[in-house]
């Protein structure tokens, strides 16, 4: 959930290993042919996350379960809520990736946005329903006026769900729905930047009606692009060290750089909707969940300051999933209840 917890000193690094390139051999079938060099670059932790990484295989996690509901019934629909004034480019790109979490196989080449979600689905609940693999886009709210204006603590996030139900434009739906809130580049979130890039929590009766799980991601860029856009920019302490920050795959630092966060709260919010479910760590108020654990990880060999083997397209730009529409996206890895490790679908071995 990304929650709070003290930001830690940002230890500075000296690297004096030069970056590892590894090229993707013939037999690593999971790449397609074309798609070319591996590369495992070595870069700065990301800045919020690294009290929290586990990297590699671990007995010290113990990720529970709570004995809590998982989105388990299918589809699961996502409510948009657009807070602010979004590019109509942007918001494709973003519904692209959440189109991607269920596409047919057929239509996009492994490693996939599908293929990295199956890591959620293999949560299940104390009836052995699993998490769904089926989720969809299924209504949308443009909050163009910035109808609680452009500062927005975590309960007032929770008034813009309301207005958006109360006004009808988007249907209460308990049985399937999840509300995502995506504020515009110029919306002050309360923690946003200092300690979050997103978070998700359920909606409370009193400031909602209803108790309805959601999920808030900001766009980073006029604000902190290296904490949250991570690894498409990178803190600036770092930049005389000749480690660069990677290009991004669809060429939007600041969107493709909320892709991987939307990634990281819808896994957590199905695996964990009401906080009762899956998490690791004793204290409830700042559980540690399936994306907190692989923060910053993106490939085989993560860790220490890489972020793991990733793909490179021939323009340089670093994706580690195909998605819907030829699109590529660069996403952390999950936390698997089956390897009790980070998995994704980009796995070397
Ligand atoms: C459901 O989760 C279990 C336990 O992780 C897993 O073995 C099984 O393959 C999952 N089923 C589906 C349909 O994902």
């Amino acid at each position: 959930m990304s929650p709070l917890h003290p930001l830690l000193p940002l230890s500075i690094l000296v690297i004096l290993s030069i970056d590892i390139v590894a090229t993707a051999s013939s037999s690593s079938s999971r790449f397609r042919p074309g798609s070319a060099v591996v590369d495992n670059p070595k870069l700065p932790p990301p800045p919020l996350s690294s009290s929290k990484r586990f990297e590699g295989s671990s007995d010290l996690v113990h990720l529970r379960y709570h004995m809590g509901p998982v989105l388990s019934s299918s589809p699961i629909k996502i409510y948009l809520i657009w807070y602010g004034k979004w590019a109509l480019s942007q918001k494709i790109l973003i519904k692209d990736f959440l189109s991607s979490i269920s596409a047919d196989p057929g239509t996009t080449p492994s490693p996939s946005v599908a293929e990295w979600w199956r890591t959620a689905s293999l949560y299940t609940d104390q009836t052995g329903a699993n998490v769904s693999r089926s989720v969809v886009i299924a209504g949308e709210y443009s909050d163009l006026r910035y109808s609680l204006g452009t500062h927005l603590t975590r309960l007032s996030i929770q008034q813009v769900i309301a207005s958006a139900v109360k006004s009808a434009p988007l249907p209460v739906d308990h049985r399937n729905g999840i509300y995502l809130v995506l504020t515009s580049g110029e919306v002050i979130v309360q923690d946003f930047c200092r300690a979050v890039c997103g978070f998700h929590y359920f909606t409370f009766p009193s400031m909602v009606g209803y108790t309805l799980p959601y999920a808030w991601v900001g766009n980073s860029g006029k604000q902190c692009p290296e904490v949250c856009a991570y690894p498409f920019a990178i803190p600036g302490y770092m930049g005389g060290g000749g480690t660069a920050a990677l290009s991004p795959p669809n060429g939007d630092v600041e969107v493709d750089g909320m892709i991987s966060v939307i990634g990281h709260e819808l896994a957590e919010l199905s695996s964990n909707p009401l906080v009762n479910a899956w998490y690791a760590g004793e204290d409830p108020t700042a559980p540690t969940e399936i994306g907190d654990l692989c923060e910053g990880l993106y490939g085989s060999g993560g860790g220490g300051g890489y972020i793991g083997a990733v793909m490179k397209d021939k323009e340089g730009r670093s994706y580690n999933l195909n998605g819907k529409n030829g699109r590529r996206f660069l996403v952390q890895w999950l936390w698997s209840p089956v390897l009790k490790a980070c998995a994704g679908p980009n796995a070397l071995d």
